[in-house]
């Protein structure tokens, strides 16, 4: 990689005449980090921070956040631009390969995705061995993990085009296996990839199209869809993804690591927050009702999250928040929703927690997911798909930063210490001794 040394940091033990002089090491933007890979030899003291809000497990050159200045760069191109004018599979090869495609390359790799849609038909028996009323995402979690089961000519991930075969494997099937989890729940018939649609309208397609009859995926709601694959696609080392790194650093093989990734991005603090944002607006009901909820959210005895807002990074808006918001209005207005009450609550709401100094004091404001799922709601999409269509864009963020680990010379096996504060040695007391 091309961080380089820019200086040196001394941790200097109290009372002690002992001190390490640890490397400070700079990359092209952000924080600089002290490389503290001596420290534990040096001094015998560990680091500690629960949440690794300081901490960074890696380098990548992937994706950039600047979160008090709200901004996102994908291989250094602002995520605004990139919503604006390219597309999920042009960003998608831009995240594995690092720079655009010129306009063979793009073809070619879009070609490659597309000639890879289509499962191994045996795994269509998985869908049989779950509840019809099973969460989407526990299928997708079932599934996917299930592909290493099948695709044996691509599981050793120190053979650069075996990496390369499930890298297309697992961004190209992902969205006809979450097309088929919501067929499957709905008890309709599966439905085929098609070859002459793109990778968002094909998405789409699979979604909602029956046999009985030929459907026409309407082309603002596919670019629509496509906008919101390019907005999850990757976000540097968030939950998912450093689950995703940690699971590969073991040399699990690919499909097992991002099964693991999906399972992350599940939880209501992460990816399951769109979802969890539907049923708060829900349970909200109506704009008289937020003087209340806002107070519930302030009382930290109630545990109440204001849902798709706050984030570990952004202490800003979330510039996908802001194009998330737009998307909205584009959809509704595409779908002839003169009002929608959820859009309407969930402006007021956000005008309401942007001048509560509980809010402004904290720094938070709305990310990703308090948009998101209006939009699909309003595409006609369950709540309960929400969290898979994130999984579905994130798949090649995962995956970049899986092959990008894999890659990197100085990557280990990721271990880390604690700070022990249990029981100290004792001796074991027969149960006879016990009273
Ligand atoms: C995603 O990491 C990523 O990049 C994730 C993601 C991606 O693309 O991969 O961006 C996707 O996961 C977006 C986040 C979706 N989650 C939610 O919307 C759930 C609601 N948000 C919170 O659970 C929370 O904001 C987190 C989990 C997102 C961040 O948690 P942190 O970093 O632990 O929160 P914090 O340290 O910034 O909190 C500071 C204070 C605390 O209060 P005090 O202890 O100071 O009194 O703000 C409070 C928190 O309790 N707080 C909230 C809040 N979020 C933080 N209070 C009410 N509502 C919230 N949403």
């Amino acid at each position: 990689m091309s961080s380089r040394t820019t200086g040196s940091v001394t941790v200097t033990l109290d009372g002690t005449n002992r001190s390490a002089s640890l490397p400070l090491l700079s990359g092209s933007l952000g924080p600089s980090v002290v490389d503290i890979r001596k420290l534990y030899n040096e001094l015998g003291i560990f680091t500690y921070d629960p949440g690794y809000g300081a901490t960074a497990s890696c380098e990548s050159r992937i994706t950039y956040i600047d979160g008090d200045a709200g901004v996102l760069l994908y291989r250094g191109y602002p995520i605004e631009q990139l919503a604006e004018q390219s597309d999920f599979i042009e960003v998608a090869y831009l995240l594995m390969y690092g720079e655009l495609p010129t306009k063979a390359q793009l073809a070619e790799f879009e070609r490659g995705v597309t000639l890879h849609t289509m499962v191994h038909e045996q795994i269509r028996r998985f869908y049989d061995g779950f509840r019809r009323d099973a969460h989407p995402m526990a299928v997708m979690c079932g599934v996917v993990g299930a592909m290493s089961a099948f695709y044996h000519d691509s599981l050793d991930i120190n053979d650069p085009e075996q990496r390369r075969i499930a890298a297309f494997r697992l961004v190209a099937k992902v969205p006809t296996i979450a097309a088929w989890a919501y067929k499957y729940a709905l008890g309709q018939p599966f439905m085929y990839p098609r070859n002459d649609l793109k990778y968002a309208e094909n998405f789409l397609y699979m979604l909602n199209a029956v046999p009985a009859e030929e459907y026409r995926v309407n082309p603002v709601l596919a670019r629509a869809m496509d906008r919101i694959l390019v907005l999850h696609a990757d976000h540097e080392q968030n939950a998912s993804t450093s689950t995703v790194r940690l699971a590969g650093s073991t040399g699990a093989n690919p499909y097992a690591c991002i099964a693991a990734g999906i399972a992350a991005l599940w939880g209501p603090a992460h990816g399951g927050a769109n979802e969890a944002v539907l049923k708060m607006l829900s349970e909200i009901g109506h704009p008289k009702n937020i003087p209340a909820f806002i107070e519930k959210v302030k009382d930290r005895n109630s545990n109440v999250k204001l849902m798709g807002f706050g984030h570990r990074v952004y202490k800003n808006f979330d510039p996908r928040a802001k194009i998330m918001q737009r998307t909205c209005h584009e959809v509704l207005a595409e779908l002839g929703i003169k009002d929608e009450p959820l859009l309407d609550l969930a402006m007021e709401l956000e005008r309401i927690a942007l001048s509560d100094d509980y809010f402004i004091s904290r720094k938070l404001y709305p990310n990703v997911d308090f948009y998101s799922g209006i939009i699909l709601k309003a595409m006609g999409i369950p709540t309960s798909m929400f969290t898979v269509i994130f999984a579905v864009a994130r798949t090649v963020g995962w995956v970049s930063q899986w092959k990008e680990m894999i890659e990197d010379p100085s990557q280990r096996i990721g271990r880390p210490r604690q700070v022990y504060s249990g029981p100290t040695q004792r001796d074991y007391v027969p149960l006879g001794n016990r009273g």
